[in-house]
């Protein structure tokens, strides 16, 4: 048995049914190719029968990100004719395509779900499978709840599907209740007993109710499976599914244990962690292992002394392994702009637009205006806030908030639209967030509520940049979701920047032009005025 694991991206299908996240289709383009650069081998695009859309995203993903050389391209599908042709279609363009086909066979969702006999499973098993090796050479199955079935009807499911074409069996564990002993059985047994499975990847995908999704992950490969199925993050349904990060680092760092290895380029992960997070809304964990913000940081005295003694004393990987480029320099307002870029380069932004360079420079100097040293944290949460915004439909030219105890918050906001270059709104709230998204909701007239609104601070104490994200979700009949992010000093201008830019993805969504000046970042913070009055 070769010791290369097979790690297949299910962040934009698994990660996309994370509660919050919505991904549109340049989102998904842009993780896609980060996906791509980080050396994953399968990316599964989507679910091409769901909705046009999700077709469309999976075609293009296969069309410009499955170029020969690049990653395979999944798309999954139901066991039904129509969902196999829509995969196929999808992939179709890729260089190497493959259709994922999932059906039930546990018997509690055999009885209550398909309401189908272990009989017509298998036999469905065997036609569809059939059927898609007939439109694309690549097809994976997966028994969904696979955990939790009858380990002989399984094995039986499983023989039909090899014998019908099937080159990979998922085993999922669909509802995060196996332990690493049980998947690593159930692997162990796979192999040895189902006629045929020598000539097939045995791949897991196991999802995080239970918090054993990586530690399932790895025992499966340790029995034998050569495929994780992972996302970025661990997001997924419900508590998400085994981290990508974690899975491929714990190979990585404990090497001579499982001698195993996987083609991922690990610099790129703390990049691609980043990425997810800004475009899915769906904020990391600070204690989050391995791209945590406090993955690396030491806090008690006496681990700060033995990392300055010798790294390893309390660190098991190296910063740098993960993309985290570890500063000797220290950039304040004295910091120039050729300092700046170095450090961007030095953290894996090379390729940053003149254009994007100057306003996170602009940026970057109104901070360290304010703030004695800016961190790395800073830096990555500026250029991403920078990078990852949606095109403008409304820009936020000024913000002024006065609030306090006892008195009203009340907001001014002054937005370019699409018709209009300086629209004035003002508003009254039950805090000065409120205030500002009111005033914001009068100027820009779209019918939207707040579902989730968080701030995180990016660096420890009073002077952190604030980090907010918001997700809003339409009042028209789509019901659609937007989730994004803004930053500033300031909470409540970082709480009216991430406000806008949802709006801005549920206006493009929508099809409303975008204004014409780009000059968002650059404009506002140098005409935001939040001023808070605080009144006793
Ligand atoms: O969790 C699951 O069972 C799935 C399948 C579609 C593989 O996501
Ligand atoms: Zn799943």
């Amino acid at each position: 048995m070769d010791n290369y694991v097979r790690i297949f991206d299910t962040t934009l299908r698994d990660g996309e049914q994370s509660p919050g996240a919505t991904l549109d289709a340049q989102d998904k383009l842009e993780i896609a190719r980060q996906l791509a650069r980080l050396g994953v081998d399968v990316i599964e695009a989507g679910f091409p029968a769901a909705s046009p859309g999700d077709f469309d995203a999976v075609a293009r993903i296969a069309a410009e990100v499955g170029t020969p050389g690049g990653p395979t391209i999944a798309g999954l599908s139901r066991a039904t004719p129509k969902d196999l042709q829509a995969a196929a279609d999808a992939v179709g363009k890729a260089a190497k395509p493959r259709i994922h086909m999932f059906l039930a066979t546990s018997d509690i969702h055999m009885e209550h779900k398909l309401h189908m006999t272990r009989a017509q499973v298998l036999q469905r098993t065997s036609e569809m499978i059939a059927l898609a090796r007939s439109l694309c050479p690549d097809v994976e199955f997966s028994p969904e709840d696979g955990s939790r079935t009858d380990p002989a009807f399984l094995h039986e499911v499983l023989a039909a599907a090899i014998e019908a074409g099937a080159t990979t069996l998922n085993i999922p564990d669909t509802v995060g209740f196996s332990t690493p002993t049980e998947i690593a059985a159930l692997v162990r047994d796979i192999i040895a007993k189902v006629p045929g499975a020598d000539r097939c990847i045995i791949s897991v995908h196991c999802h995080d109710d239970l918090g054993m999704a990586t530690a399932n992950t790895l025992a499966a490969l340790e029995a034998g499976a050569r495929q994780a199925e992972v996302t970025i993050n661990g997001i997924g349904e419900r508590a998400g599914n085994a981290a990508l990060e974690e899975v491929v680092m714990a190979l990585h760092t404990r090497q001579s244990k499982y001698n195993l290895r996987t083609g991922i380029d690990t610099t790129q992960l703390l990049r691609s962690s980043h990425l997810v997070a800004g475009r899915t809304g769906i904020s990391v964990a600070p204690n989050k292992a391995v791209i945590g913000g406090n993955a690396f940081a030491h806090e008690a005295g006496i681990h700060q002394d033995g990392v300055l003694k010798h790294q390893a004393t309390y660190e098991i990987m190296r910063p740098e392994s993960v993309g985290l480029a570890r500063s000797r320099m220290v950039l304040g307002k004295h910091s120039g702009r050729h300092a700046f870029r170095k450090r961007l380069e030095e953290l894996g932004h090379e390729n940053l637009s003149e254009e994007t360079l100057q306003h996170a420079f602009r940026r970057f100097k109104q901070l360290a205006d304010q703030k004695k040293t800016v961190t790395d944290a800073d830096l990555e949460t500026l250029v991403a806030d920078e990078i990852y915004q949606p095109p403008e439909c409304y820009i936020l030219r000024g913000v002024h908030v006065s609030c306090g105890s006892p008195s009203i918050p009340t907001a001014t906001v002054t937005v370019t639209t699409p018709d209009e270059p300086d629209l004035i709104g003002s508003a009254t709230g039950t805090g000065p967030v409120d205030a500002v998204f009111s005033a914001v909701d009068r100027v820009v007239g779209m019918r939207v509520e707040l579902e989730e609104f968080a701030v995180h601070a990016v660096s420890g104490g009073a002077m952190a940049l604030g980090e907010v994200t918001v997700r809003i979700r339409t009042l028209d009949e789509a019901r659609r979701r937007f989730s994004a992010h803004g930053a500033d000093m300031d909470i409540v201008v970082a709480s009216a920047r991430a406000y806008i830019a949802a709006l801005n993805k549920a206006a493009v969504a929508a099809g409303i032009r975008p204004a014409g000046t780009k000059t968002i970042t650059e404009e506002t913070s140098a005409a935001v005025t939040a001023e808070i009055a605080s009144v006793t």
